[in-house]
């Protein structure tokens, strides 16, 4: 099984603020909708009570200390790496980590890829994504886009893959 980080970045790693996101880019979440769609996705507690409902069709794994958490009828796993054991249990082929700050920071350890959004801004933010260290990670896909209309910042798709990594 693939283990995948998908993430948005600012220019300063800021990723989010007040658990929310700090800004709305409506073709990074078609990006996101449309790479996800379908696969089991991992996320922290707060990460998964940030977007107030579930996203649809995609099973959801919820990373807690709590054993009683109500996931609303997804799962729940005490650690990332017990969370990717569920995943592999169903038969996933690939599975995405959805953050956030604390769960990013293991999972840059253990992901075999990583979907970067770029957002070409500096953003005031609390919770932020590590540097990617290009000794670990070979840049493999970029497509870089302007602001327009529905999108107030310049942003990239880039995807990254560990170095040796057998995918
Ligand atoms: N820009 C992006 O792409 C992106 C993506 C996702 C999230 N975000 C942002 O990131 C922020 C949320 O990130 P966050 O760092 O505050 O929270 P988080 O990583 O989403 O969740 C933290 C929670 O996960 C559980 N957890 C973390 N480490 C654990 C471990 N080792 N073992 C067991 N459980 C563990 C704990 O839950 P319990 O307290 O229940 O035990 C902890 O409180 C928000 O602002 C959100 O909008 C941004």
């Amino acid at each position: 099984m693939k283990k995948s980080i998908m993430v948005a970045v600012a220019e300063n790693q800021a990723i989010g603020k007040d658990n929310g996101l700090v800004w709305h880019l409506p073709a990074d979440l078609k990006y996101f909708k449309e790479t996800t769609m379908g696969h089991w996705v991992i996320m922290g507690r707060k990460t998964f009570e940030s977007f107030g409902n579930p996203l649809p069709g995609r099973p959801h794994i919820v990373i807690t200390r709590n054993p009683d958490y109500n996931a609303k009828g997804h799962r729940l796993a005490e650690s990332l790496q017990q969370a990717f054991e569920i995943a592999a249990a169903e038969n996933e082929k690939e599975v995405f980590v959805l953050g956030g700050g604390e769960i990013y920071k293991h999972a840059v350890d253990l992901a075999d890829m990583m979907y970067v959004t770029e957002v070409h801004e500096t953003f005031e933010g609390d919770t932020f994504f590590p540097e990617i260290d290009l000794s670990v990670w070979q840049e493999v896909s970029r497509k870089d886009f302007s602001a327009d209309d529905k999108n107030k910042y310049a942003f990239s798709f880039v995807i990254y893959r560990r170095r040796g990594a057998g995918w």
